[in-house]
């Protein structure tokens, strides 16, 4: 066994009078935050450098007094007796020393903090009831519990650029902004895009782009989060709803394998944002935009509503024990190597599981999911699109990686060979099948949320629920086990897709006992060692870590082949895809 990490140093600190223990490397001002001291901060942000230029943070320091044998002198407590420095220091640049004394609530520090608030609200507009960022705003926050209640500042404010476009997705108000540098040092040191700069000089200083570029990276929208006011705003959420009407569910992003933990803000079953949530061990405090901004299609207009089965040549409407009852009849006319299930790699472990039950029962031979790879970045962004590709790996049991069978699959059906395809979270038509070869299918089962041109070929059409219509637990592509929640209801007669599985499942002559998303799991940790002893709820807010990549069969060079073509083929049915609509779009303008 290695052996443990050795226990860090530990130092001795004095704040507001009390002495505490920290270890050696801790900010100060994380000490006070530990010691239940809050300092104000602007520019200092955990997860950045610290520059030191909001002054907002002063502390009152000081060091031990040391005697003639320049040994500490001790007090009547057996501590050391602190010799105060005259001047107020900033507690975000400097990390502890054994014996050093904080005040964080002494007149001195009042008074810096009421003056420092005092300069920094001097040019600012009181453009608070129009500001996106009132409700979270750290300047309306720190002017309540640290500034003055009122105004000394008669002269006319300086006026700057307002509504400024620095990217397709940022918009600046220069008035607001109080120069803390943080969202140039983000961009300089983690979306690593030297984009921003300050230009002029005092009263007159302004951020901006530097020139011929624009803030455009894939991670921009972290700007705004981490922006203390309200300079710079989301293009999308600017001016749509206020942040405390907002709900917040705890969920992930299921736009690639990384799963960042997002915060999904909501209000009457309508997304209006999506944030992120900090958890170390996978997105530290950040996002891309595409993940973050990847929930639209929940509300698009092709959205399927209604359960439908075919009634000649025709889908009609109809209600769930009717669509169920149908499309598990369907199924159960064929078996063995006539039957295919091709699955997502976005759905959860339960889904999945319940898909692979659902397998059984049929005796399919075909089982798959649909690969998806783009290209990723050395920051979050995975190059695996599905948000599940490991979960399918394990509950799905296959011999070949996911994916691998894809291409088998649509050949089976071209040749007449797979008489029944249930094609569940996925379009049928990226998976290299024509709509007449669809059509020529007996029975075709599809499961999804948007229609598409497939839809109308379908025997049976059940509609399932979007990432945040729903609850359930999906593995990141470093082994992370997280949970998705559910943050809106889903539209019209939609269904949660494990219930809408189980009933499947049910009526097919299985899954007795699965009343809940709970016992699901249950069920998934009986049979899959990596999930022995989990539950939903002890998988918590930032997710387990189950797998060790390492443990998972090599690939063979033979399935890489088969999910590269598979991969190529979804790529230039996008293509196709992109161009038609670009095309109906046009036609519809002109
Ligand atoms: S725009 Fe916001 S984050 Fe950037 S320097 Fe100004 S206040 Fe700081
Ligand atoms: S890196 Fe991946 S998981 Fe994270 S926000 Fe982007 S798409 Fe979502
Ligand atoms: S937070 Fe310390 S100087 Fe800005």
């Amino acid at each position: 066994m290695a052996d443990p990490a050795p226990s860090p140093q530990m130092l001795n600190v004095q704040i507001d009078g009390v002495w505490h223990e920290f270890p050696k490397g801790t900010r100060v001002i994380e000490a006070c935050e530990q010691a239940g001291s809050f300092v104000p901060r602007y520019c200092y942000h955990k997860k950045l450098s610290s520059p030191g230029n909001c002054r907002m943070c002063l502390i009152e320091m000081g060091f031990p007094r040391l005697g003639p044998d320049r040994k500490p002198e001790l007090g009547p407590d057996n501590k050391p007796i602190i010799n105060w420095m005259p001047r107020p220091q900033i507690s975000c640049a400097q990390d502890i020393a054994e014996g050093m004394g904080v005040r964080t609530n002494s007149p001195l520090v009042k008074e810096c903090e009421r003056g420092v608030l005092e300069f920094l609200l001097i040019n600012h507009p009181l453009d608070c009831p129009i500001c996106d960022q009132a409700g979270e705003c750290q300047l309306q926050e720190f002017s309540v519990d640290f500034g003055m209640s009122k105004s000394r500042f008669l002269e006319n404010k300086v006026k700057k650029p307002k509504n400024v476009v620095l990217g397709p997705r940022v918009t600046l108000d220069d008035e607001r902004c109080i120069l803390c540098s943080r969202c140039i040092r983000f961009c300089q040191e983690v979306a690593h895009d030297d984009v921003l700069g300050f230009v002029n000089r005092g009263s007159h200083t302004e951020l901006t782009a530097h020139p011929g570029k624009r803030l455009e990276n894939n991670y921009s929208l972290n700007t705004v989060d981490i922006c203390p006011v309200g300079a710079l705003t989301s293009t999308d959420f600017r001016f749509k709803m206020r942040v405390w009407f907002l709900k917040e569910t705890k969920s992930i992003c299921t736009s690639c394998g990384t799963g960042c933990n997002t915060i999904i803000g909501a209000r009457e079953d309508v997304i209006y944002r999506q944030t992120p949530r900090e958890n170390d061990h996978v997105n530290c405090c950040w996002m891309c935009d595409y993940g973050r901004l990847n929930f639209k299609y929940l509300e698009a207009e092709n959205r399927l509503l209604e359960p439908q089965v075919r009634f000649g040549e025709k889908l009609i409407p109809t209600d769930w024990s009717t669509a169920i009852a149908q499309a598990a009849q369907q199924l159960k006319e064929f078996s063995g190597s006539e039957i295919a299930i091709v699955a997502s790699g976005r759905m959860t472990n339960e889904e999945l599981w319940l898909i692979s039950q659902l397998a059984k029962s049929l005796g399919a031979q075909w089982i798959d999911i649909v690969p998806r790879r783009e290209p990723g970045d050395d920051i979050l962004l995975s190059e695996d699109r599905n948000s599940n590709t490991n979960g399918a790996r394990l509950i799905l049991e296959s011999k070949s990686e996911p994916g691998a069978n894809l291409l088998t699959i649509a050949e089976a059906v071209k040749s007449g060979r797979i008489k029944a395809l249930a094609v569940l979270g996925e379009n049928p038509m990226h998976l290299g099948i024509a709509e007449a070869e669809l059509a020529q299918l007996p029975v075709l089962i599809l499961m999804d949320i948007l229609s598409n041109e497939a839809t109308e070929k379908a025997s049976a059409v059940l509609p399932g629920c979007g990432f945040a219509e729903k609850r359930g637990s999906m593995i990141t592509c470093k082994g992370r086990l997280q949970r998705l929640n559910r943050a809106v209801r889903p539209p019209g007669n939609a269904r949660d897709d494990w219930e809408i599985l189980r009933d499947l499942l049910q009526a097919i002559g299985g899954g007795d006992s699965l009343s809940s998303l709970e016992d699901v799991f249950r069920r998934i940790s009986e049979t899959v060692s990596q999930f022995d002893g989990l539950t939903l709820s002890k998988i918590g807010d930032l997710g387990v870590h189950i797998l060790k990549i390492e443990e998972l069969p090599p690939v063979h060079p033979g399935d890489q082949e088969a999910i590269a073509k598979a991969v190529a083929l979804q790529a230039r049915r996008r293509a196709v895809r992109r161009q038609v609509d670009d095309a109906r779009k046009a036609a519809v303008t002109q």
